[in-house]
């Protein structure tokens, strides 16, 4: 596929869609190499990714689902389920982090760019691959340090769930770029 092609075909495919199919290592490394090519200030690089699989993946729901059910007033118990799901059905999960550089040479925010388009990277390389893969970011990640050990200066930026799928028809038509553009 054209770079183009892939750009349009990426979507969040939910992991509702995932089937069993797993992920082989060489596709995980290939996804995980592409983000280290991501464009980062002062190269401070700071994509930092926890990789979740096997039985990890039951304890991440676990933990999920219970800061779900501790920090929401509206609880649902269909919700719960959901977030347990989620995990199970992953191939594999990638807890998005971001590493401050030490010196705080750069703002932080260009460090959270950096970041994003290091999952941009991964996010094209697993549509081209035909892996589905969906960013999610709940209230709740602010606790993923009482479930995984973050190092000093790291922060959760969210959960990138992975996997194969058969079938993903929803269509997303953006807004015309022309809206969003002023020739001054
Ligand atoms: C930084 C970031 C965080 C996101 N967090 C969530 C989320 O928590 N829940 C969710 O349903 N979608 C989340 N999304 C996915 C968006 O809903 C999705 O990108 C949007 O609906 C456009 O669909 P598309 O990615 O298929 O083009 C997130 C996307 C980004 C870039």
């Amino acid at each position: 596929m054209e770079i183009f092609d892939i750009i349009k075909c990426r979507r969040s495919i939910s992991p509702e869609f995932f089937n069993t199919k797993k992920i082989k290592k060489k596709e995980i490394d290939l996804i995980l190499e592409s983000s280290n090519w991501a464009p980062t200030h002062k190269k401070t690089e700071p994509w930092r990714f926890k990789i979740i699989k096997d039985k990890s993946k039951i304890l991440l729901g676990q933990f999920l689902s219970k800061k779900y059910e501790q920090t929401n007033e509206n609880f649902s118990k269909l919700k719960f389920n959901k977030i347990i799901n989620k995990c199970k059905k992953s191939s594999i999960i990638l807890i998005i982090c971001m590493h401050r550089d030490p010196l705080l040479r750069i703002p932080e925010w260009e460090e959270i760019a950096s970041v994003s388009m290091a999952v941009q990277n991964m996010w094209l390389t697993a549509t081209s691959l035909k892996i589905g893969a969906f960013w999610s970011t709940p209230s709740y990640i602010k606790y993923m340090n009482e479930h995984i050990s973050l190092n000093h200066n790291e922060k959760c930026l969210g959960i990138f769930y992975l996997g194969y799928y058969d079938n993903f028809n929803i269509t997303r038509i953006p807004n015309p770029i022309e809206k969003k553009i002023e020739t001054l």
